[in-house]
């Protein structure tokens, strides 16, 4: 827990929309048992990914996910779930969507704590994960 702490005293951005200083994942995690868990996500577990609408990002979000995420997420590879590959997306979404965050947020094997953006919010990384599940819509 201590880590998550200081890894948000040392974000250096923050975006205009993160308005809570005090926001630690202990926060949220919280919340979403509260809450039966809907917390970020736009999708229930009888949602079928490849059935969905492409989700496309604000330019900002699509020069991050080019300089992180893509790295990884473009190619099997690495064995990260593929931009796209919605069926591979659709087990991941079938866990609470809290522990895929949480994930992200701290690494979790092969994938390092928050896709290596350092700067991103924690709602840039809701937007990303949902564009990367999504049918692709990827930018050349
Ligand atoms: C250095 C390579 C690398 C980078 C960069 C990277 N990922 Fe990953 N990611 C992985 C790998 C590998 C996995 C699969 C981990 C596993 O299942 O063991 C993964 C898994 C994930 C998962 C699924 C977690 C789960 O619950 O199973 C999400 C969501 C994710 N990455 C989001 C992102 C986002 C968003 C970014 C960019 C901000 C990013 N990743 C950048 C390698 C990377």
């Amino acid at each position: 827990m201590m880590s998550l702490f200081s890894l948000s005293a040392f974000k250096p951005f923050r975006s205009s929309s993160d308005k809570a200083y005090v926001s630690p994942s202990a926060l949220i995690i919280i919340l979403a048992l509260l809450t039966g868990g809907c917390g970020f996500s736009d999708t229930t577990p009888e949602t079928k990914l490849s059935e969905m609408q492409k989700v496309s990002l604000t330019a900002e979000l699509q020069e991050i996910y080019k300089q992180s995420c893509a790295n990884c997420h473009e190619s099997s590879a690495t064995g990260a779930p593929v931009t796209g590959d919605t069926e591979r997306w659709q087990v991941v979404y079938n866990k609470p969507f809290e522990l895929t965050l949480s994930r992200v947020i701290d690494g979790y094997g092969g994938m390092p704590p928050l896709g290596q953006c350092f700067q991103c919010s924690r709602e840039q990384l809701v937007s990303l994960i949902h564009y990367m599940s999504r049918p692709a819509d990827r930018q050349p």
